[in-house]
């Protein structure tokens, strides 16, 4: 096992190193909303156009779809102002087969405008033209709440045609191709901006989105005259940090591993979002295969001998990972069906390589929020900041342990983590609820 542990090293991150990390991130955000600087950031720091957070006075029905996570939702709210209530009335899921996922643009947004054409029939929704808000988690450069051009595809989505393209606009024409109903306005809004909007609702102190799921990302109210981007110098805007690109200049090279870099070049999109591919769901399995075919390799699991469904690209789930941590019974369980013949000393180098990936992950997450923490109470002034987090994402809310324990890199900050229910398009739903009542308080 001293063996193994040695091989495992490279993956350990001592509290030097992640403050390092977070140096570096603090950096590289400032670069991202430089006026002159932000073309060539790794972390792109996109203004969203959301200027402020719920009041708990919004209202009124709204559309919402929620597209880039596991799940591809449709989602008919009604914001309440007396109960300061946000209701999801019906949802439903549709399944989006990943030969669209990797099809062409056209028929991605065919396939969206169906889904709600068929969720507004269930609902008897279409002679009325609701607003909408647009849950699309991926980079976007934003012009304005309904102008959102996709810079480029991350995770598992590369369709054709879309990249450099407005989204909302792609949107309308699906749903002019067809015909049978229209939207009126559509705002646009990263799972992050949605997750925090959803949560602050219930808690008006939550100024910082986060997502630990297929993909990690965060977002959080800054001040507007650090925005150089934007024009205007007064009040606040949310700002989509991006992190996943966080790396992908070069910054990160001493923290990876030889798996990172295999689990890289074997991805869709090579070269892209660094800091994503240590961290979340669509990655973590893979990196943990990789680790156990070395230590096979070096004859340190498994007597030397790897199963073909082990040397299968993603064959080890990322859920293995807590169910191992679990308990061994599981572990051994999960072994057998990968066809590989255990004993016990394997299953528990087995745990121990999921532990510290997965701990790894927590860590590099919990260093990145800390910096936008420690931000946030720097940019207000302040010797202690008191603040609420919102998070969704499947690895966040499967897997305990990735639940980042933050006061050892932030001692003067107070976080409290509230998790996002029913998901993010109820926050689009809320950001749509917001511009209105901005708009109405202009009049
Ligand atoms: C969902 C949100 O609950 O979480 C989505 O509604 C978000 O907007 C997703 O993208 C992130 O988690 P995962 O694990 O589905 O990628
Ligand atoms: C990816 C996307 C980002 C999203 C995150 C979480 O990093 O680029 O926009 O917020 O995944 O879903």
């Amino acid at each position: 096992e001293v063996i193994v542990v040695k091989h495992l090293e490279p993956f350990r991150l001592s509290l030097e190193k992640l403050k390092v990390v977070s140096t570096r991130l603090r950096k590289d955000m400032i670069r991202g909303l430089g006026k002159h600087t932000h073309h060539r950031a790794a972390v792109k720091m996109l203004p969203t156009f959301v200027r402020a957070t719920p009041d708990g006075t919004e209202k009124g029905d709204f559309l919402a779809l929620d597209l880039g996570g596991t799940n591809f939702r449709v989602l008919h709210v009604r914001v309440m102002e007396e109960e300061q209530k946000m209701v999801k009335m019906d949802s439903q899921l549709c399944a989006i087969p990943q030969e669209i996922m990797l099809g062409t643009g056209e028929q991605l947004f065919d396939h969206i405008a169906a889904c709600l054409s068929e969720f507004l029939d269930s609902q008897n929704l279409k002679g009325q033209t609701l607003p909408m808000g647009f849950t699309f988690s991926f980079p976007c450069e934003q012009k304005e709440i309904d102008k959102s051009i996709l810079i480029r595809w991350t995770k598992g989505f590369n369709c054709s045609g879309v990249e450099g393209e407005d989204v909302v606009k792609l949107l309308k024409e699906a749903i002019h191709r067809r015909g049978d109903y229209d939207i009126s306005s559509v705002a646009m809004v990263n799972d992050t901006v949605g997750t925090m909007m959803s949560c602050g609702y219930r808690d008006q102190t939550c100024e910082i989105g986060m997502i630990i799921g297929t993909g990690t990302n965060a977002c959080y109210m800054e001040e507007m005259k650090n925005v150089k981007r934007v024009e205007g110098e007064d009040g606040q805007m949310c700002i989509n940090t991006e992190w996943g690109g966080f790396g992908d200049d070069g910054s990160l090279e001493d923290i990876l591993t030889e798996f990172d870099k295999v689990v890289d070049r074997t991805s869709i999109n090579p070269g892209v979002h660094t800091f994503e591919k240590m961290i979340s769901g669509m990655y973590l399995g893979e990196i943990v295969r990789l680790v156990l075919m070395k230590l096979t390799e070096k004859k340190l699991l498994f007597k030397g001998e790897v199963s073909e469904a082990l040397r299968t690209k993603e064959t080890f789930e990322t859920k293995f990972i807590s169910m191992i941590e679990d308990g061994l019974e599981n572990a051994k369980k999960i072994l057998t069906e990968l066809g590989l013949t255990w004993d016990l000393v394997d299953a528990r180098v087995v745990r121990l390589v999921c532990e510290t990936i997965s701990s790894r992950s927590a860590r590099l997450c919990a260093a990145a929020l800390a910096t936008i923490v420690d931000r946030i109470r720097v940019n207000r002034g302040l010797p202690h900041l008191k603040t609420t987090v919102g998070v969704d994402g499947t690895v966040y809310k499967k897997h305990p342990k990735m639940q980042p324990s933050m006061h050892f890199l932030t001692p003067d900050c107070k976080i409290k983590f509230l998790v996002s229910e029913d998901g993010s398009g109820k926050g689009a739903a809320m950001v749509t609820a917001v511009a209105q009542r901005l708009l109405s308080s202009l009049t």
